[in-house]
């Protein structure tokens, strides 16, 4: 691989990079432009202590070449890995927006709560793109490649300006991970399953697990795991210690509680099994709202609310005209977090119905049924 110096800051004679967006526990990302595709990408630098252990670079290479075989609309590309001066990038596509992570740190600047139409409608995405990697088969042997996230975190999902939600990082971080065991614990605690916690051995079921813990967070806005130390969070974590209370008081609808129960359970043989089968789940609850593109419009409305300067800024930077189009089908009356507050509680929408989709669904089938009851009588 030809190198060039990196004075100009362009990695790999292509990608010309613009700006540091961020730093994680194992890599720091910048903005950069691809020449060739004359598109923008985001650049994952490995940090420099792990660039040193040649056991953790291969098994990193290894995970990126997995990663760039998902191919979903739910999870963001890997699109390349790059060698050069003894530095590892990961080149991934460039992902317009915010994490939720900024989204809920938003939220509270704002203090505005995350409705829970649009905290399960983003956990909703994360499952499809679950689905999919949980279920991949190798081409050639048709065997399952038992892909599993390990990472799933407020960090991890990144929320398009447009609207899109998608999943990143998969398996990226298993090598950060492992240092757990041996007490060095980096990065986020907050988000692990008691088997994690533990040092066990993990499964799809665990990925189920942290979209329990996100849920948790984004409807009462508090993480499940609290405490001044990661020590503290970590031993929380193994135990699964949960303010069940807490739930109960911020979400009144019971279907979602039992949903957000059941994804947090100790046992893994007493969570959902699968992503699909959590997603049949959400469905049911989705069905109260009408079709995919209603709630899809209200999680936009909240982003417009949430992000009002984001939105700005993108639209400064990209002409404002692109940024109204993305939104010209929205109400406009949300700017003002203020007003658009008040509108939720006249709706009620901060207040989950005591009924749930499936209670609403057995009342009809009843209802049916006398009805049949009635004219065979008649
Ligand atoms: N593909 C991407 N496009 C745009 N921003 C990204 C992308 N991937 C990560 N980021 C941002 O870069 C920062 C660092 O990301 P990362 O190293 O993955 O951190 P973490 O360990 O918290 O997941 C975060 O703010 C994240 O939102
Ligand atoms: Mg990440």
């Amino acid at each position: 691989m030809k190198t060039l110096k990196s004075k100009n800051k362009i990695v790999d004679v292509r990608y010309d990079i613009r700006r540091k967006i961020g730093s994680g526990g194992i890599a720091t990302v910048y903005k950069a432009r691809d020449r060739v595709l004359n598109k923008d990408v985001a650049l994952k630098k490995i940090h420099d202590k792990y660039a040193e252990n040649k056991n953790f670079i291969e098994m990193f290479k290894r995970e990126a070449v997995n990663t760039a075989r998902l191919e979903h609309e739910n999870i963001v590309r890997v699109v390349n890995f790059i060698e050069e001066d003894e530095s590892y990038y990961i080149v991934m596509d460039y992902v317009d927006g915010v994490d939720l992570d900024y989204l809920i740190k938003r939220c509270r600047v704002l203090d505005i709560s995350i409705p829970p139409l649009v905290a399960f409608h983003i956990i909703g995405e994360v499952v499809k793109a679950l689905d999919y990697a949980h279920k991949l088969k190798d081409k050639n042997t048709g065997r399952y490649l038992n892909i599993v996230h390990r990472d799933v975190s407020p960090g991890n999902i990144m929320l398009y300006y447009d609207g899109r939600v998608k999943l990143a990082d998969f398996g990226i971080v298993q090598m950060g991970r492992k240092r757990v065991k041996n007490r060095k614990i980096a990065g986020k605690v907050s988000y692990m399953s008691p088997e994690q916690a533990r040092g066990g051995s993990v499964d799809l079921r665990a990925d189920l697990f942290c979209c329990g813990l996100i849920l948790y967070e984004l409807i009462t806005g508090k993480k499940v795991y609290a405490g001044n130390s990661n020590m503290e969070k970590w031993e929380k974590a193994k135990k699964v210690e949960i303010d069940y209370e807490l739930l109960q008081q911020r979400c009144k609808s019971r279907y979602l509680r039992a949903i957000i129960k059941r994804l947090l359970k100790e046992n893994p043989a007493a969570r959902y099994q699968s992503a699909v089968e959590l997603f049949i789940d959400l469905k049911r609850y989705f069905m109260k709202y009408g079709g995919y593109e209603d709630i899809k419009k209200e999680y936009k409305n909240f982003l417009k609310l949430s992000l009002t300067k984001e939105l700005s800024d993108a639209g400064k930077r990209e002409g404002q005209n692109e940024i109204d189009k993305r939104f010209h089908e929205e109400s406009t009356n949300i700017n003002n977090p203020v007003k658009y507050k008040r509108k939720l509680a006249a709706k009620g929408g901060e207040k989950e119905e005591e009924e749930s989709a499936v209670d609403a669904v057995l009342d009809a089938s009843i209802l049916i049924a006398l009805i049949l009851i009635f004219l065979i009588l008649l």
